[in-house]
């Protein structure tokens, strides 16, 4: 299956979820840059400032190339990260399956992933299923969760 990682990672989470991707099934990794990194939990909760995401790259084209896409992010209030939310706004999913993820701590992840779904559908993209990793930390936890995520999919 020749498939695509897009991301966005501040603290390493959601890229570890990329890393086990990459080394169970081969999957490209595509991180996604917030060129406005320092943003206080204030500034995060304006919704002025939730949607004026800097990133990079950005007006991507999904290469025909890639069969499946997976999009992850980690769940921000319950809901998705800007530089996340603006890139799938930014890009053409038209012909795409794509799987969402998220990594999170306590709560919030299922409003995260319809918010997820809901973006790439409005971007033309066709979800086939969804996943969530809880992160307490440990990294080899979030290996081996992503592992068991890999199995459950199915695909
Ligand atoms: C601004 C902010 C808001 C967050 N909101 C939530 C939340 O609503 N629910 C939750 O379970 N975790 C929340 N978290 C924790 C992150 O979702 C979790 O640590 C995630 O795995 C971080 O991903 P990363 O390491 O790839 O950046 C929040 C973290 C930050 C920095």
């Amino acid at each position: 299956m020749r498939s695509l990682t897009i991301y966005y990672s501040k603290s390493g989470n959601t890229r570890t979820v990329a890393n086990t991707l990459k080394s169970e099934l081969k999957t490209h990794r595509l991180e996604i840059v917030d060129l406005w990194e320092n943003k206080t939990l204030s500034e995060l909760l304006l919704p002025t400032i939730r949607n004026s995401a800097q990133i990079l790259p950005d007006g991507i084209v999904v290469d025909p190339y890639y069969e499946v896409v997976f999009i992850g992010t980690p769940v921000y209030f319950g809901s998705v990260t800007p530089a996340i939310a603006k890139f799938i706004r930014n890009t053409d999913f038209q012909g795409k399956d794509v799987i969402v993820f998220n990594t999170f701590k306590y709560m919030g992840y299922e409003n995260s992933l319809r918010r997820l779904a809901k973006l790439v559908k409005k971007s033309n993209g066709n979800i086939i299923r969804a996943f969530s990793i809880q992160c307490n930390g440990n990294q080899e936890n979030i290996i081996e969760s992503t592992k068991r995520a890999i199995e459950e999919l199915n695909i």
